[in-house]
């Protein structure tokens, strides 16, 4: 007998058939690209599910990472602190600017950066551009250790909350904590537009 496959990610539409209305709507209109209503819904709508004022949509959670290192204002030859334990598009924009990566371990009990390495790595490097913290596997990091120390020297945080739309940490969610998050909703991530479709949001202005 063939056993029944299992498919990783497979694509679920919804019941009410949105996705060919919407499909449909599009050629009707003639109005497919660049942006529209529905992305500008989108950014609205995520933005108010996570407790941010604002938030774009890039093409990916790596670029949004990208954009949050540049506003940060990262240079060649920038220290930013990174979590040692991520996929790679957490530290890969630090290079693009040029920038150097300091890598923070992790801890046993969140598997992410550790704010004991943290304080130790700040006193060696107080001018570091940026920490950026992951929150892997949808388990968020110790949040107030880390703004504690960050706040102290002033540093900005970044959070890679790729892996973790709809994770909370004392009933907020990840994404809300740092001066910039990015989120991704490539197709393996907990929810997903099934396109490599980012976002950035940004606590305390719109984006
Ligand atoms: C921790 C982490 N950061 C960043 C990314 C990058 O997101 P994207 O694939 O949307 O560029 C991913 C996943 O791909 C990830 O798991």
């Amino acid at each position: 007998m063939r056993e029944k496959r299992i498919y990783l990610s497979s694509p679920h539409m919804s019941d009410e058939g949105y996705e060919m209305q919407y499909i449909k709507e599009a050629f009707d209109t003639n109005w497919i690209a660049p942006l529209g209503a529905n992305v500008d819904g989108f950014e609205r709508e995520m933005a108010a599910y996570i407790g941010v004022t604002g938030a774009a949509a890039l093409v990916s959670g790596t670029s949004a990472l990208h954009l949050a290192i540049k506003l940060c204002g990262v240079k060649p030859g920038d220290v930013v602190l990174c979590s040692d334990l991520t996929f790679s598009a957490t530290v890969n924009p630090v290079s693009y600017e040029g920038g150097v990566q300091v890598f923070i371990d992790c801890e046993t009990d969140t598997w992410n950066m550790d704010p004991r390495a943290l304080e130790i790595a700040l006193k060696k490097y107080p001018h570091a551009k940026a920490v950026i913290v992951a929150h892997l596997y949808g388990t968020p990091a110790k949040m107030d250790e880390i703004i504690q120390l960050c706040s102290a020297y002033n540093v900005p945080i970044i959070e890679d909350a790729a892996e973790s739309l709809g994770a909370t940490y004392k009933g907020k969610q990840t994404g809300t904590f740092g001066k910039y998050a990015a989120l991704s909703l490539v197709v393996l991530k907990n929810d997903t537009s099934r396109k490599y479709t980012g976002i950035r949001s940004e606590r305390s202005k719109a984006a």
